[in-house]
């Protein structure tokens, strides 16, 4: 078992320390003042703390939401939310004959990061995240590195059989295309869409989809307007987020020409409805509802605090938005939902061009 140890022979983890220890070391020879990122001190286990949350302190300010204890158990039970919602696979992409490398970017408190690692005993498992926050007693294939996924040069290296991201990308401030470009072989994002889904009133009965995974048909499905309840709070934390409002960046169709622009090949996006409530009458899709409603209510008063403050928005402003969300997520009437979108796709590496080129190159 190992975790964070200064004396791990990981190699992750040890790329991480001499990078900034090398770095820490120029910077005092320099007679340079230290910058957080470079200091392998203490200062990388430091926290803020805010209106009694807790938040990240490594690139402070950088993500909005808590990383505090009760944040951590909403996100390990939505944890297993996901795993039911896609039927316990980890992740979608066909990795030809299991991934031996994987990262997960953003990987939080490490839930997937951990399972993924059991399932794979043979695969090496990274997980990236700003907060250090994950357990110390894991699995031996797998280790955790403080680091933002955002930085130009990653400490982390490039050859990963597998880049996988779930609720990330949406905190990531700057362009998606940065990001696209540095990753390789198969890269799989998970994120809730922006634009949530109301289905045709209580009374009406919902008529089936044939589409897999989208429970009801689209002639039933209604966008909830996105300056009321939780379609405002959804728009005000992107807006926070992102800098505006501009849910179209996060479509499955903006991101596969993102992808595609950066020279993936074979994308593919899959849907799952998510129900927010206990209403769907198939009982693995009620269990869902229910998990999601849960999550919901433990969700929107945190992560709406920092995004919202930013924005300006006085206390009683923000409890006023924070009390007509939770109103309408306690309406069993709207019977809500919201799409996860799962998007996977495969960029050719170097060796896979240069075996295209010269077609003998894969003969033993
Ligand atoms: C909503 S949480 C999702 C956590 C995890 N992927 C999961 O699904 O349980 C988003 C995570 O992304 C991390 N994050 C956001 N921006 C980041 C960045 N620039 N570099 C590293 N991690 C980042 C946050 O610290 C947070 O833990």
């Amino acid at each position: 078992m190992q975790g964070y140890d200064d004396s791990s022979d990981s190699e992750t983890m040890s790329a991480g320390h001499s990078l900034s220890s090398r770095a820490s070391t120029l910077a005092s020879e320099m007679g340079e003042p230290e910058t957080e990122w470079r200091s392998i001190t203490s200062s990388v286990w430091n926290h803020d703390y805010e209106s009694g949350r807790r938040y990240h302190h490594f690139r402070s300010g950088r993500y909005l939401y808590p990383n505090d204890d009760e944040e951590q158990s909403r996100e390990e039970a939505a944890h297993v939310l996901y795993s039911e919602l896609l039927d316990h696979r980890s992740f979608l992409a066909p990795v030809a004959n299991g991934p031996r490398k994987i990262i997960n970017l953003g990987c939080g408190p490490g839930f997937w990061a951990v399972d993924v690692a059991d399932k794979f005993p043979e695969a090496q498992v990274v997980g990236v995240d700003l907060s250090p926050i994950q357990p110390l007693w894991v699995p031996p294939n797998v280790s955790f590195l403080v680091d933002d996924i955002e930085d130009h040069e990653w400490t982390f290296g490039g050859d990963f059989d597998l880049v996988y991201m779930r609720q990330t990308l949406m905190h990531v401030r700057g362009d998606f295309d940065d990001l696209f470009a540095r990753v390789f072989n198969w890269f799989e994002t998970h994120d809730e869409r922006c634009t949530l889904i109301t289905m045709a009133p209580l009374e009406t009965p919902l008529p089936l989809s044939d589409t897999p995974n989208q429970a009801v048909a689209p002639e039933a499905r209604r966008l909830i307007c996105p300056d009321m309840g939780l379609g405002r709070i959804t728009k005000l934390c992107h807006q926070a987020v992102r800098g505006s409002w501009a849910p179209e960046e996060l479509e499955p169709a903006a991101q596969r020409r993102a992808l595609e622009a950066a020279g993936f090949v074979n994308v593919r996006d899959e849907r799952f409805d998510m129900p927010m409530g206990p209403w769907p009458d198939d009982p693995r899709l009620k269990y869902i509802g229910l998990m999601k409603h849960e999550d919901l209510l433990a969700y929107v008063d945190p992560i709406s605090l920092k995004p919202l403050q930013n924005l300006g928005l006085s206390p009683s402003e923000i409890n006023d938005a924070v009390q007509d969300a939770l109103e309408m997520i306690n309406d069993a009437s709207l019977r809500l939902a919201m799409p996860l979108a799962v998007i996977y796709a495969q960029k050719p590496t170097g060796a896979d061009q240069a075996a295209r080129q010269d077609p003998n190159a894969n003969t033993p």
